[in-house]
């Protein structure tokens, strides 16, 4: 969703704005634009559709100067078009602006602008907001900015420039995420880290109603109050190459591959196998409070709601917490009951997700204790939760989700056993988790060897339009998963279900034409599953099973068969969901869709 860059510094501000442009495609976007200032001039290219377009432009107009801002825009307030494209600009094409976020009370201030003889030409909501600073400018840009964001309702993230007050760049957050990159005498502004990351890992993140104005001289952070602020500068821990394809054909399958790596560095460090008990450094300053804890409500999105449905299984199984699982969006309007004996748990790869981010802020303004699993360090969740666990993979790129979402079951486990070995889990049965936990990497290394086998089952599911994903118990979320992987990256109809719920509805959907991912391993609700599929092969639907390896009963229902090792059966999950991502990924490449950039999605939805 929505990216944006800025840099001002000693080099060509073109070249460095593109590139953290591309950097930033992957979250999705319709159009871009840049605009470069050169001493007292300011040029400004957009364009609709990919990157290269906007290359073509640069290509045939000369964009001199070192100070710049440059953004990739997903579509909410007006059609796909280059006026609505930003950068946006004034009457007088003195002030440039682009901004991540919604601005609620924009008509309001449109209706009042235009009676005041502003010129609009596009449909946005962003454009009022460089009107009002063209009404409030007096030659100092970030007086005239604040003047503004006083009047405005909503969220943003904007980075400004004026050709009035040159060599300058005014930066702004509310709700929405921005960050500045530090090299030297040189700056690079960004929505988000991975667009930096070859350029510098030094790095501010903006806090709300901070207000930040960059110059050759330095950064100096204000609130709108104009109180000078002092900011802590952190260090990102990515790489580069965690950032770049590494010779796969796309990110989705490079950090599908890189699962066994990641599995272990999100359990690094954490599991002490020889007391079959896990250390959580995030949690341990308030073991006390958690003894305390009675329920616990898991919030989240997408994936991540997934995620959290294997950890109400686990939690409630072997740590003897009640626990329930909320999408934020419903949740955030909802009255929960909420007592001191409750936690909230967070989980949101990117940190940002506006629906996550507002639950967790009217539960704090209730008073009540709040955890995160969060991968992207020092995002707003993780810096807003009481206290939290650090997925630790580097950063995600591909817009559906894949390494993030088993490091997240992989971190359910381990606060399971954090909760469970404080409360009813033996210390046979702490260790023996402790063990299995360990064995993951290696298995998932073994199930993807398996990926041309799930090629070409690709190829020959591939003529199906419709799916029906099946599992029970821990592998019900998993069902759901799987067939969000398929909607997502296949543009396939997929509908997640449980087993045993099939037969109340949409075992009317079955016939030859309407295939079933049954996921079915030898575990506690092994005969039970396997009965609700023999009604499906009665029923002439075609059958691909994921099963426990040995297992031949199976393949008296299918032929087609992914087989995978046998592990504890909450840990499962962890594994299946590999071949399932590699399934989707499979079926939307050989269908010719762009699988790191799946239509109409983003990666970070930082808007309600
Ligand atoms: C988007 C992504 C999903 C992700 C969801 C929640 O929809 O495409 O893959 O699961 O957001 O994101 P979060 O960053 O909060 O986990």
């Amino acid at each position: 969703m929505c990216g944006i860059i800025g840099y001002l510094g000693k080099q060509e501000a073109e070249p460095i704005i593109l590139e953290g442009l591309k950097r930033l495609e992957y979250r999705g976007y319709d159009s871009s634009g840049l605009s470069v200032g050169d001493k007292n001039k300011i040029t400004m290219l957009k364009s609709v559709g990919p990157i290269e377009n906007l290359e073509k432009l640069i290509a045939t107009n000369a964009l001199v100067g070192n100070w710049g801002i440059g953004h990739t825009r997903w579509a909410t307030h007006g059609a796909v078009t280059q006026e609505n494209a930003h950068p946006h600009t004034d009457c007088q094409k003195n002030i440039f602006l682009v901004h991540n976020g919604i601005i609620e009370n924009y008509q309001q201030l449109k209706e009042q602008l235009i009676k005041e003889g502003h010129r609009f030409v596009s449909e946005t909501d962003t454009e009022v907001i460089v009107h009002l600073i063209e009404k409030f400018f007096q030659g100092n840009l970030e007086k005239a900015v604040i003047q503004a964001l006083k009047l405005i309702k909503g969220t943003y993230a904007l980075v400004v420039i004026s050709r009035d007050d040159p060599e300058k760049i005014v930066v702004a957050k509310k709700s929405s995420p921005v960050l500045i990159g530090l090299n030297g005498n040189e700056y690079i502004i960004a929505s988000d880290p991975s667009a930096i990351v070859s350029y510098t890992k030094k790095i501010i993140y903006l806090d709300d109603d901070d207000v930040a104005v960059v110059t050759k001289n330095g950064i100096q952070f204000t609130n709108l109050n104009y109180e000078i602020l002092t900011k802590k500068t952190q260090t990102l821990e990515w790489n580069l190459n965690e950032a770049q394809k590494g010779g796969y054909p796309h990110f989705m399958l490079k950090e599908i591959m890189e699962q066994p790596q990641s599995i272990k560095n999100s359990l690094a460090g954490r599991v002490i196998e020889k007391d079959g008990i896990v250390k959580l450094g995030g949690l341990e300053n308030i073991k006390a409070r958690l003894q305390e804890i009675k329920r616990l409500i898991i919030v989240a999105c997408g994936s991540s709601y997934f995620a959290g449905l294997v950890g109400e299984y686990l939690l409630e199984e072997y740590a003897g917490i009640p626990t329930k699982v909320e999408y934020a969006s419903e949740f955030r309007y909802r009255q929960p009951v909420l007592d001191k004996e409750t936690a909230v748990l967070f989980i949101s790869q990117s940190g940002e997700t506006a629906d996550t981010l507002a639950a967790l802020r009217e539960v704090k303004r209730r008073g009540v204790l709040t955890l995160g699993i969060v991968n992207v360090v020092g995002s707003s969740i993780s810096r807003e939760t009481d206290a939290g666990i650090y997925n630790h993979i580097g950063p995600e790129i591909g817009v559906a989700t894949t390494k993030a979402f088993t490091s997240q079951l992989v971190i359910l486990v381990l606060i399971t056993l954090f909760f469970g070995r404080e409360r009813q889990m033996s210390f046979s049965l702490g260790q023996a988790f402790c063990q299995e936990l360990y064995s993951l990497p290696a298995l998932a290394e073994k199930i993807l060897a398996q990926r041309e086998n799930i090629e070409n089952l690709a190829q020959k599911y591939k003529k199906y339009h419709n799916f029906l994903y099946l599992g029970r118990k821990y592998n019900y979320p998993l069902a759901l998963e799987g067939a969000l992987k398929l909607k997502e990256i296949a543009y396939l109809h997929a509908e997640g279900y449980s087993a045993g719920e099939m037969k109340h509805g949409p075992i009317a959907l079955i016939d030859k034409n309407f295939p079933t991912v049954g996921i079915v391993f030898q575990d506690s609700v092994y005969k039970k599953t396997i009965s609700n599929l023999e009604e499906i092969k009665t029923r002439q639907g075609p059958i691909l099973a994921l099963a426990t390896e040995g297992d031949e009963e199976i393949k008296k229902i299918t032929h087609d068969v992914i087989y995978l090792p046998k592990i504890k059966e909450p840990l499962m999950p962890i594994l299946a969901i590999i071949p399932l991502q590699l399934l989707a990924y499979y079926l939307g490449v050989s269908l010719g869709y762009d699988v790191d950039k799946p239509r109409n999605l983003a990666k970070s939805v930082t808007v309600e």
